[in-house]
């Protein structure tokens, strides 16, 4: 499974790209609005930064408008995958730049029948969101098993990116499903690693370590 972080924070992508754990970044209009930067040179900045995928948003409603903004964001940087709303207009748009190369994220996908939709428009990615799911009393991961259930039946080469990711449980849960990606809030991967039986093992070794020598 591929660990993508949601954030458009530069600093914090370089400190964890540095551990080796991550596998592209995810951006979104709000991400971005919060990091105060702008969005083309945060994109750019992000891309020199982390070799695989950094999906960057578009804010077009029509095919045209989705596929100017395209064109001049993937002139940014050759990982970057375009963004694109599970719309129509979207659906269009995802075809048009599959035909032409270029990766797309269909995001903000919260139904099964959407996400073959975008499995029948070539996406390199589908985003169906979990915790929004979950904010509205609903169990988010059951999208996820189900558009994994689906696309398994017909070898769809899209890939689930599950997004809307909360806590521990959505990774563990997704990674039992066989999401193919998770996004991550960044926070969250450094809660990830960590175990209370962990950090007391550590004491108890060093505490061992430091009697054994002191004698
Ligand atoms: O990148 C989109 C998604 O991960 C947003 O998450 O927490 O705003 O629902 P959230």
């Amino acid at each position: 499974m591929l660990f993508f972080l949601d954030t458009a924070d530069i600093k914090t992508i370089e400190k964890l790209n540095n551990y080796g754990l991550v596998d592209g970044v995810t951006t979104n209009p709000s991400i971005i609005a919060k990091s105060g930067v702008d969005f083309k040179q945060t994109i750019q900045a992000i891309c020199s930064i982390v070799k695989g995928p950094v999906s960057a948003e578009v804010m077009g409603d029509t095919f045209d408008e989705m596929i100017k903004e395209a064109n001049e964001l993937s002139k940014i940087a050759k990982n970057v995958c375009i963004k694109l709303p599970t719309t129509m207009e979207g659906l269009k748009a995802c075809r048009y730049l599959t035909d032409h190369g270029v990766q797309t994220n269909l995001t903000l996908c919260f139904s099964v029948t959407q996400a073959i939709m975008v499995a029948k428009a070539g996406a390199t990615f589908v985003s169906p969101f979990i915790g929004r799911w979950d904010d509205v009393s609903l169990n988010g991961l059951n999208i996820i098993s189900d558009i994994k259930k689906v696309y398994q039946n017909y070898n769809v080469k899209t890939k689930i990116l599950a997004a809307s990711i909360r806590h521990n449980v959505h990774v563990l849960e997704c990674a039992k499903i066989g999401a193919d990606v998770v996004t991550i809030p960044p926070a969250l991967l450094e809660k990830m690693s960590q175990h209370p039986l962990t950090t007391q093992g550590i004491e108890i070794f060093k505490n061992d370590w430091k009697l054994a020598n002191s004698k």
